[in-house]
């Protein structure tokens, strides 16, 4: 899988094994994981073990996260897209074989807007590039940015449930919405 998205100040590409250190600073950091179940990774084997099941994920079922590339420095920052979520695993509350729209940055790179401008591309290729009908979104209540950008990015507010001793926010947008908020 190759794929090249363009926004202004971001490249979204796909994962590769190269992109390692910087998967290592960024799931090893806890601030990263307060609202992802709190447990950073410890070494760079787990990164790599990220890394393949994203790569993995490209295969089996045809989109995963992609990578950021911030283009003034060319450097790593994180990644962002969609996954499509499927099987006993990857279920949340009684929500099965959903796309979800997610971002996770190198905290140096927070607070710029970054993940804002990558979801609105994901949300334009999940639905005129992929054709997909719906996308999702979920954050943990206390989130406040990951719920500010998918509120932002015009997703449609659900419910809340509790998953994992946390309250998650649902959000969805279906394709004719989101053609209708386009200018
Ligand atoms: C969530 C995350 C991707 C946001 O990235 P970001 O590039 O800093 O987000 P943006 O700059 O696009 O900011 C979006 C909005 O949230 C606000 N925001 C950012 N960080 C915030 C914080 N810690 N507390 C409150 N608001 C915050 C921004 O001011 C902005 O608000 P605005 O729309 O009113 O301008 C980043 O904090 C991160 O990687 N967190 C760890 C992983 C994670 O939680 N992922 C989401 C899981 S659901």
């Amino acid at each position: 899988m190759s794929t090249h998205i363009e926004t202004q100040r971001l490249i979204l590409r796909e994962i590769r094994a190269t992109d390692l250190d910087g998967m290592f600073e960024l799931d090893s950091n806890p601030n990263v994981h307060v609202y992802l179940g709190k447990k950073p990774i410890k070494t760079k084997a787990e990164a790599q073990e990220n890394i393949n099941k994203i790569i993995n994920q490209y295969q089996t079922r045809g989109i995963g996260r992609f990578a950021v590339i911030e283009k003034a420095s060319n450097e790593f920052i994180g990644w962002s897209g969609l996954k499509f979520n499927t099987g006993e695993q990857e279920t949340l509350g009684d929500k099965r074989d959903f796309y979800d729209v997610g971002y996770r940055l190198i905290e140096r790179f927070w607070n710029k807007g970054y993940a804002f401008e990558t979801a609105i591309a994901s949300l334009e290729y999940g639905f005129n590039t992929m054709n997909l009908d719906t996308i999702v979104g979920a954050a943990e209540t206390g989130n406040i940015a990951s719920n500010k950008i998918l509120k932002k990015i015009g997703l449609n507010y659900i419910e809340q449930f509790p998953f994992e001793n946390e309250m998650i926010n649902w959000y969805e947008l279906n394709k004719n919405n989101y053609a209708k908020k386009m200018p």
